[in-house]
C-alpha cells in the first residue's frame, strides 16, 4: 500500500476512532538566565508507533521564551545532539555573532553562550538550526521553539495574555513519515498535517475573545488559514509588531517561517465546535500547497501528487468553545500602535534580488535555486551594507513557484508586490515573505542599525528549507564605514530608539557589570556638542539623555566606563 494513503487511512481510523489528541502546548520559560539542550530522543505522533525526534529541552519542539523589550538575556545553548548544529533567533535584532547562523556553528558536547538585549517589539518569533544544508534535517525532525517580546505598547491594550488558556502558540507544520514512522526530510510528500507536534490535535478555548500565535513552521507547504463556517476573524500582528488596528479576515496566508497573531471572538459559542483549517483549494498554482506547485503547464516536483493536502481545503486544530474564564477579554480592541514606516524618500540604496532556478524547463522545481545567479558560499559576503543604511530591496522571482524571501537582522516593510500595495494582511512588521512566482516582485524598505560586524554575516534567503539547504541563500555583512575603525567595536553599547525624534535616546551597556560614567555627544564635524558627567546616584549600566535640543543630523557618542570608551552613532530627526 503507498504510504501516503496508508497515512490518510490512519487519520480516518483515528477520527472516527481515537477521536482527537489534545494539542501539546509548549512549556515556557521567563527567566532572563535561559538553558537550552539540544538533544536526541523520540515522539509518539502516531499511538504506539516511535519516530526518532530531536527537541530542546525534550523530546520534541522547545519551551517558548516570553521575554520582555529591553531585558539582558544570558543564554546557553548545549548540543547534545552528537553532531553540528546552530540555533537561529528569526525575527530578533541582534549583533551577527549572537544571531546563530551557519557561521556560529555549536560542536557536538559544546556550550554556546549569546547574550543580548531583547531590542524587538511585542510580538511572536521563533528559533530553529540554521546549520548550512542540514537545517531542514534538524527543523523537521523536531527543533523549533516560540519567542514571545511583551513590551509596554502591548501591555497597555486590552488583549487576551494568559499562555495556553486564552493566548496559544499554534506551530503548524507538515511532515512526511516513512513506513516506519521516520521522518522524511527534504520530502515533498508531507502529508501528515501537526500542531505543536501533535496530530488530529483538539484543545479546548473559551468563549471569549482568544488569541491565536500562528507560525507556518513546515519545511515547505504554504498555509491558506481560515475557519469552518468562514468565521471572521481579527490580526493583530505580523511578524515583527502589531498592527495599527485588528485586520479583519476570514482568509490569511502564511508560508514557512511567517507568524500571525490573530484574535477570534468566541463570545457565545460556549459548547460548539470549529475548526482551524487551511483553505489550500483557493491557491493558485504556483505555490507549495496548491494542486500543481508550479505554475507553468507541466510544471511539477517529483513525489508531490498525490497527497491528499494538495489543492485541498483540510483541517488543522479543532477547537472546543468552553464556558468563559474569570476576567475574559470580551471585545476586539479598535486600535493597537502607531507604526512610523521608513519613508521611500529617506532610501540609501536599492538593491535587486532575482529568485531562480538553476536549469529552465518543466522539471525546475525540483532545484536546485539560487540568487542573483549564485548559490550560498560560506567564504563569500555577496552584500556589505553600510551601518545605518536605509535601504529598498526589490526581490524578484523568475521562477516556476513561490519562494518566502526572508532577512536576518531587520523587520522591514513591504512597499508593493507585483507593483500593487500588499495585502491587508501583510501591511506592518515583516521579516519572510512569499514573493509570487512566475515574474513577481516584492519590494521593501529596511533599516540595518545598531550591529556591525565586517566578518560575521548575516543570511538572506529562501525559506523553504529544501531550497535554502540546496543554495538558495546569501550572505551580508553590515560595516560601520564612518571611519570608526580607532574606536572600539560597538557591540557593547546599544543606543535606542535610534534614530529618534524623541525627547530621549537611552544608552546601555551591554556588560551589566559595567556603568556608565560620563558620555560626550559629538557632531559630524567632530566638535563636542555637549559633555555630562553622571552624577553618582545615577551610575548604572543604562542612562536615557536628553537630544530634543540637538539638530537633525548624524552625531557620534563617546560612552566612557571605568574600563573603556566605546563611540557610537546616532541620528537626531527633529
Ligand atoms: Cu528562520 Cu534564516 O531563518
Ligand atoms: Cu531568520
Ligand atoms: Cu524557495
Amino acid at each position: 500500500m503507498k504510504k501516503q494513503y496508508f497515512t490518510l487511512l490512519l487519520a480516518l481510523i483515528s477520527v472516527s476512532l481515537f477521536s482527537q489528541n489534545e494539542l501539546i502546548i509548549p512549556g515556557t520559560i521567563t527567566s532572563t538566565d535561559i538553558n537550552l539542550t539540544l538533544q536526541n530522543g523520540t515522539h509518539e505522533f502516531f499511538a504506539g508507533e516511535t519516530t526518532a525526534t530531536m527537541g530542546v529541552n525534550g523530546n520534541i519542539l522547545g519551551p517558548t521564551l516570553i521575554l520582555n523589550q529591553g531585558e539582558n538575556l544570558n543564554i546557553n545553548v548545549t548540543n547534545n545532539l552528537g553532531e553540528e548544529t546552530t540555533i537561529h533567533w528569526h525575527g530578533l535584532h541582534v549583533s551577527a555573532e549572537n544571531d546563530g547562523g551557519p557561521h556560529t556553528i555549536i560542536d557536538p558536547g559544546a556550550i554556546w553562550n549569546p547574550q543580548f538585549t531583547v531590542l524587538n517589539k511585542a510580538a511572536t518569533y521563533w528559533y530553529h538550526p540554521h546549520l548550512l544544508d542540514v537545517t531542514d534535517e534538524h527543523a523537521s525532525k523536531g527543533i523549533a521553539g516560540f519567542i514571545i517580546i511583551k513590551d509596554a505598547d502591548e501591555a497597555a491594550l486590552d488583549l487576551p495574555r494568559t499562555y495556553g488558556v486564552d493566548d496559544i502558540p499554534l506551530a503548524v507544520q507538515t511532515k512526511d513519515f516513512d513506513a516506519n514512522f521516520q521522518i522524511v526530510n527534504h520530502a515533498n510528500n508531507d502529508d501528515t498535517v501537526m500542531v505543536n507536534a501533535t496530530v488530529n490535535p483538539e484543545t479546548d478555548v473559551p468563549a471569549q475573545i482568544v488569541r491565536l500565535r500562528l507560525l507556518n513552521g513546515s519545511s515547505q507547504r504554504v498555509f491558506n488559514f481560515g475557519f469552518s463556517g468562514n468565521m471572521t476573524f481579527y490580526q493583530i500582528a505580523t511578524d515583527g509588531g502589531l498592527k495599527e488596528a485588528p485586520m479583519a479576515l476570514t482568509r490569511l496566508l502564511l508560508a514557512p517561517g511567517e507568524r500571525s497573531e490573530i484574535l477570534v471572538d468566541l463570545n457565545g459559542m460556549n459548547g460548539q465546535t470549529i475548526q482551524l483549517m487551511s483553505y489550500a483549494s483557493e491557491f493558485p498554482n504556483g505555490i507549495y500547497g496548491a494542486t500543481n506547485p508550479g505554475m507553468g503547464a507541466g510544471m511539477t516536483m517529483d513525489d508531490y501528487n498525490p497527497n491528499p493536502l494538495n489543492g485541498a481545503d483540510f483541517n488543522i486544530l479543532q477547537l472546543n468553545v468552553v464556558p468563559q474564564t474569570a476576567n475574559p477579554v470580551t471585545t476586539i480592541p479598535t486600535s493597537l500602535v502607531d507604526q512610523n514606516p521608513y519613508l521611500e524618500s529617506d532610501s540609501d540604496q536599492a538593491r535587486t534580488f532575482t529568485m531562480q532556478p538553476d536549469t529552465s524547463g518543466p522539471t525546475q522545481l525540483n532545484g536546485t535555486f539560487n540568487i542573483n545567479g549564485v548559490s550560498m558560499d560560506m567564504s563569500i559576503i555577496n552584500v556589505t551594507i553600510p551601518l545605518d543604511n536605509t535601504e529598498i530591496w526589490t526581490v524578484q522571482n523568475s521562477s516556476g513557484i513561490s519562494h518566502p524571501f526572508h532577512v536576518h537582522d531587520v523587520q522591514f516593510y513591504i512597499l508593493d508586490i507585483n507593483g500593487n500595495p500588499p495585502p491587508a494582511s501583510a501591511q506592518g512588521w515583516k521579516d519572510t515573505y512569499l514573493v509570487p512566482s512566475g515574474g513577481g516582485t516584492m519590494r521593501f524598505i529596511t533599516k540595518f542599525e545598531d550591529f556591525a560586524d565586517d566578518t560575521v554575516p548575516y543570511m538572506y534567503h529562501c525559506h523553504m528549507l529544501t531550497h535554502e539547504d540546496t543554495g538558495m541563500m546569501g550572505q551580508f555583512v553590515v560595516v560601520d564605514v564612518l571611519g570608526l575603525n580607532d574606536f572600539e567595536k560597538n557591540d557593547d553599547l546599544l543606543l535606542y530608539p535610534n534614530p529618534s525624534e524623541g525627547v530621549y535616546m537611552t544608552m546601555q551597556l551591554k556588560d551589566v557589570s559595567e556603568t556608565i560614567q560620563s558620555y560626550a555627544i559629538i557632531n559630524e564635524l567632530g566638535q563636542i556638542v555637549s559633555y555630562y558627567k553622571i552624577h553618582s546616584n545615577e551610575i548604572s549600566n543604562k542612562f536615557s539623555f536628553p537630544i530634543h535640543e540637538l539638530a537633525s543630523g548624524k552625531y557620534f557618542i563617546k560612552v566612557y566606563t571605568e574600563t573603556k570608551i566605546i563611540t557610537k552613532n546616532f541620528i537626531v530627526k527633529n
